[in-house]
């Protein structure tokens, strides 16, 4: 039994007001590093999704309890018991990530300092992301780390880590966050520079949590050895999934949403800032602080788009919405280019390729080149059968992309959506989109 979705023409605006479930890296970050602190820390509206979920089961097979209230479908609370830097127990099989990158990645710079062998294995599509980009610094550090020449499984071996300065090659907050975890077990100072900031939250959880570390735009420098206090916060709406939402009252006229609660670090905010370039507004409303986060509500209406060059540091703030801005860009007069954005080519799938192939099969105007892709528009889109290739975000992107086609768009295997959005037909449904999930 498949999940396939149905959308038809938006020819009313969306309107209301709605949440979007906690934000996947601050999820998968929070598991993690509760497991190895010292004591019971709580983590409130935590997002129950595919790849977290992957997370949650692999802490619990390294021997920490938790206790789950299931409050609602979107949203859970944890009560997660730490077992210090030191506690975790041998896994008694692979470590299933699943689809989780992030996992993968950020827990191999936690396995690398234990003192028994791990295995992290994952879905055939993770099994295809490449490994060595986090098994070259962390074997730098020491770690001993075997893999399938550079892809998973990767086998872990216990060594003793070494802190060393890290000068990354490429802008990606996994293998960042995968030496500086890596850095809690060992010896000395581990310090990172980057290529350009990418997203800091492992950085300030580390940082509640008691390690010393110090960052600015782009380095960071720790020093580890030290027991983590246990957490207690809330994990702020995921930007990366309010982007579906917001593009799509942006293109559907007169439509009018917000979308509360949303996490605004500017080291997510980057998909604001290339609407707000094509012309696009928003009022941020309620601005706060939640969970050592910056977050707001955030109001938007449908806007004549114009296009628009993205290139440079705002790419890594919005790597993971640029499928969504394609979209956004179907509709906005005149060629919108986007560059520097080699990196979404080793995403779940090839973002660049299988992005450009299905939004032509709608008629868009669609080219790509090596590190981006451009859109000419606006197009009128005509109504086709597409296919999510199992990866959550190309799927919603094309949910977004059929409320601006003329007919009835069917989007394949829809499933994957819940990867990291789950009930995102249902909240698109609560502002009147015209979408339905239907079972073949
Ligand atoms: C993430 C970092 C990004 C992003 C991914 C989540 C994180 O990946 O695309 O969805 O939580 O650290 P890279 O670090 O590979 O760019």
């Amino acid at each position: 039994m498949t999940q396939n979705l149905l959308v038809r023409t938006q020819k009313t605006p969306l309107r209301g007001t709605i949440t979007v479930p906690g934000d996947k890296s601050i999820s998968h970050r929070a598991v993690m590093l509760a497991a190895i602190a010292e004591g019971t820390s709580i983590i409130r509206d935590w997002l129950p999704a595919g790849d977290t979920l992957a997370t949650l089961t692999a802490v619990q097979q390294l021997g920490v309890q938790v206790e789950i209230d299931q409050k609602s479908p979107l949203a859970w609370d944890l009560q997660i018991e730490g077992r210090g830097l030191h506690g975790l127990q041998p896994p008694t099989q692979p470590l299933d990530c699943r689809n989780a990158g992030t996992f993968m990645r950020l827990m191999a710079g936690i396995l690398a300092g234990q003192t028994f062998p791990s295995v992290l294995d994952g879905s055939y599509q993770l099994r295809k992301r490449p490994m060595r980009r986090i098994m070259d610094p962390l074997a730098q550090m020491g770690a001993k780390i075997s893999s399938n020449s550079g892809f998973a499984p990767m086998h872990i071996e216990p060594t003793q880590l070494n802190g060393f300065e890290f000068q990354m090659t490429i802008a990606s907050a996994q293998v960042k966050s995968a030496v500086l975890l890596a850095g809690l077990y060992a010896e000395g100072t581990t310090r990172v520079i980057e290529i350009g900031p990418s997203r800091d939250h492992t950085e300030r959880m580390l940082a509640a949590m008691g390690v010393d570390i110090t960052w600015q735009d782009n380095w960071v420098e720790m020093r580890g050895k030290r027991p983590l206090q246990p957490l207690d916060m809330a994990v702020p709406g995921d930007p990366s999934s309010a982007a579906f939402p917001i593009v799509a009252a942006t293109i559907v006229p007169h439509s009018e949403i917000t979308v509360t609660n949303v996490g605004i670090n500017a080291t997510r905010t980057g998909i604001l800032d290339m609407l707000r370039g094509m012309g696009a507004t928003f009022s941020l409303l309620n601005e706060r602080v939640s969970g050592g986060e910056p977050v707001a509500d955030i109001a938007v209406r449908f806007s004549e788009l114009h296009s628009h060059t993205i290139n440079g540091s705002v790419v890594v703030r919005g790597i993971d919405e640029l499928p969504v801005l394609a979209v956004a860009a179907t509709q906005a007069v005149g060629e919108t280019a986007v560059s520097d954005a080699a990196e979404l080519r080793v995403k779940e799938v090839d973002r660049i390729g299988v992005l450009a192939g299905e939004l032509k099969k709608l008629g868009v105007a669609i080219s790509e080149r090596p590190d981006g892709f451009t859109v000419t528009g606006p197009s009128r889109l005509y109504a086709a059968e597409v296919d999510s290739h199992d990866d959550h975000r190309l799927g919603m992107s094309l949910a977004v992309a059929g409320l601006a086609t003329h007919g009835l768009t069917l989007v394949h295997d829809a499933a994957c959506m819940a990867d990291s959005f789950p009930g995102f037909v249902e909240t698109m449904q609560s502002l009147g989109a015209n979408m339905e999930l239907i079972e073949s």
